[in-house]
C-alpha cells in the first residue's frame, strides 16, 4: 500500500470505529491498556505547569491524563473528526475546556512552532502513519530542548509459545471479535496488518536514535505485546 492510499485507509478506519473504540480497547486487550497508559504516565513524571502535545489523540484518553497530570495545557491532534468529537465531548464533561485543546490536522506535518512543547506523545498512532521516520522528526522539532517525545504502541512479542498463542489471537482471533461485536471485519482485520511492517522493540529504540533523540528508553509491556519508548531532545536543541 502506497503512503496516500495508507492514509486514506487509516482515516476511514477510525472515522468509521470512533463510536466503538474505547469499548473495543477494552475488549481487546482485556483492559491491559489502562495499565500500559498508568505505567507510562509513571515513568513521564509529568512536572506541575508542563505543556504537553498528543499526537493520534484519537478520543483523548492519554491527552486528559496529561492535562490532569500538569494542570498545564495539552494539546491533542488527529485527523479523524468522529474520534476527535468523542474526545471533546469527554473533555466537556470533565470542564477541562479550559487546559485542553483538540486540533484536527496532520501529524505528519504538524502546525505548530518549533521547541514548544514539554512534551509530545503519541499513543497507538505511529504504526498509522505512512512514515514514522518523518513524525519523530516532526515530535522532535516541535518538542523543546530537554524535553520528551513519548510513543505508546502495541510491539512483537518474541518469546514461544507466548509467541505463537498470542498471533494466533491477534491475527485470526481478533478481526471475528471485530465483526461480532460491532460488525467491523475489515477495520479490526487492520490492526495486525498496521503491526506487520512496524518496527520491534530495539528497532523503534533504534529509529528514535536516528532522528537525533537521546537517553532513549525502551520497555516491553505484558510480554512484549505493547511496547513504551521515551526519548529526549538534547539541552542545545540538536
Ligand atoms: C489507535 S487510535 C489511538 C487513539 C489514542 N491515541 C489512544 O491512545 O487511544 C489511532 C489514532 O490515530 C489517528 N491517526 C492516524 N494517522 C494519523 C495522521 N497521519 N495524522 C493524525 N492522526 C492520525 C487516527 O485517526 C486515530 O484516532
Amino acid at each position: 500500500m502506497d503512503a496516500e492510499s495508507k492514509q486514506q485507509h487509516v482515516h476511514a478506519v477510525f472515522e468509521s470505529i470512533a463510536p466503538k473504540y474505547d469499548f473495543m480497547n477494552d475488549v481487546l486487550s482485556f483492559r491491559r491498556h489502562k495499565a500500559w497508559r498508568r505505567f507510562t504516565m509513571r515513568k513521564m513524571e509529568v512536572q506541575p505547569g508542563q505543556k504537553s502535545l498528543d499526537l493520534c489523540c484519537g478520543t483523548c484518553d492519554w491527552t486528559i491524563a496529561l492535562a490532569k497530570a500538569s494542570g498545564g495545557e495539552a494539546v491533542g491532534l488527529d485527523f479523524s473528526r468522529n474520534m476527535l468529537n468523542i474526545g471533546q465531548a469527554k473533555v466537556d464533561k470533565l470542564g477541562l475546556g479550559g487546559q485542553i485543546k483538540l486540533v484536527q490536522g496532520n501529524a505528519m506535518e504538524l502546525p505548530f512552532a518549533d521547541n514548544s512543547f514539554d512534551y509530545v506523545t503519541i499513543g497507538f498512532g505511529l504504526r498509522n502513519v505512512p512514515d514514522l521516520m518523518q513524525v519523530l522528526r516532526e515530535m522532535k522539532r516541535v518538542v523543546k530542548p530537554g524535553g520528551k517525545v513519548v510513543c505508546l504502541e502495541l510491539s512483537k512479542p518474541s518469546w514461544q509459545p507466548f509467541k505463537g498463542l498470542y498471533y494466533f489471537y491477534f491475527e485470526k482471533l481478533l478481526p471475528l471479535l471485530g465483526k461480532w461485536l460491532v460488525k467491523r471485519y475489515e477495520q479490526y482485520r487492520w490492526l495486525p496488518e498496521s503491526l506487520a511492517a512496524f518496527p520491534d522493540l530495539q528497532d523503534l529504540a533504534e529509529r528514535f536514535r536516528q532522528v537525533g533523540l537521546r537517553n532513549v528508553r525502551a520497555y516491553p509491556l505484558t510480554g512484549g505485546i505493547a511496547a513504551l519508548h521515551i526519548g529526549t531532545k538534547g539541552n542545545d536543541g540538536a
